[in-house]
């Protein structure tokens, strides 16, 4: 954290409970005094939620939809992710890039280094951070994963919505993607959080609030 902004990212397969804890989340630093800007990814900009309505709606090849992923990061980035923590606030964002690697990479077997290369593209360069040199990523200082097996993320998806490309597929991709995860954890364990999303929501909020307070990320609960 070089400067005052922090970059906060959730991640974890779908039906893992991640986006059920943003509005506590929120509410904590906004009691903290900081200004949060809540986003997501896909998404989080005009273009980007254009380009999200194609990547989780329409049949494309690996390389495509890492290709629009990217693209959609790459302007999220620059139009609100950098201006954000420029500007000191907390960035609270619903999946960065360590769910292209999960799920592109580990889930779809695309090629990690084709991925790599995309991320130096779109994380470093003119969107630097302030204090940040350009041949340094941007990066999340915390990462929260929801992890949950996927058996059980099945089950709690099962009726709740009508299921987009992701969503619909068989468990043994969410195996991969879970398992894309753990590897993504244990190569940056600084940065992950690892919560047991097993548990009762309250439980499971309990582990967020007490990693962050771990983390340093602020002094204490402030419910
Ligand atoms: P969400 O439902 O949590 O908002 O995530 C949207 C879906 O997009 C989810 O199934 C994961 C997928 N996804 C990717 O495949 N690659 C990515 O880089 C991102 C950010 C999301």
């Amino acid at each position: 954290m070089s400067d005052n902004g922090l970059f906060l990212t959730l991640e974890g397969i779908d039906g893992a409970g991640k986006s059920s804890h943003l509005d506590a989340l929120e509410a904590l630093f906004q009691a903290q005094g900081r200004t949060v800007v809540r986003t997501r990814e896909p998404g989080g900009t005009a273009l980007a939620e254009t380009l999200r309505g194609l990547i989780l709606e329409q049949p494309m090849d690996p390389l495509t939809e890492s290709l629009l992923v990217f693209a959609a990061r790459r302007d999220h980035v620059v139009q609100v992710i950098e201006p954000a923590l420029a500007r000191g606030d907390v960035v609270l964002c619903d999946r960065f890039t360590d769910a292209t690697f999960a799920y592109q990479g580990a889930g779809r077997g695309f090629d990690d280094a084709v991925l790599s290369t995309l991320e130096q593209w779109v994380q470093a360069g003119r969107a630097g951070r302030a204090g940040r040199p350009a041949s340094q990523l941007l990066q999340p200082d915390v990462t929260l994963w929801f992890d949950l097996a996927p058996e059980i993320a099945a089950q709690r998806l099962a009726g709740a919505r009508v299921p987009d490309k992701f969503e619909a597929q068989p468990v043994e991709f969410f195996r991969r993607v879970a398992q894309g995860y753990a590897d993504r954890a244990s190569a940056d364990a600084r940065r992950f959080v690892r919560i047991d999303a097993s548990q009762a929501r309250d439980q499971v909020w309990q582990q967020v609030e007490a990693a962050l307070v771990a983390r340093g990320v602020f002094a204490g609960a402030a419910r």
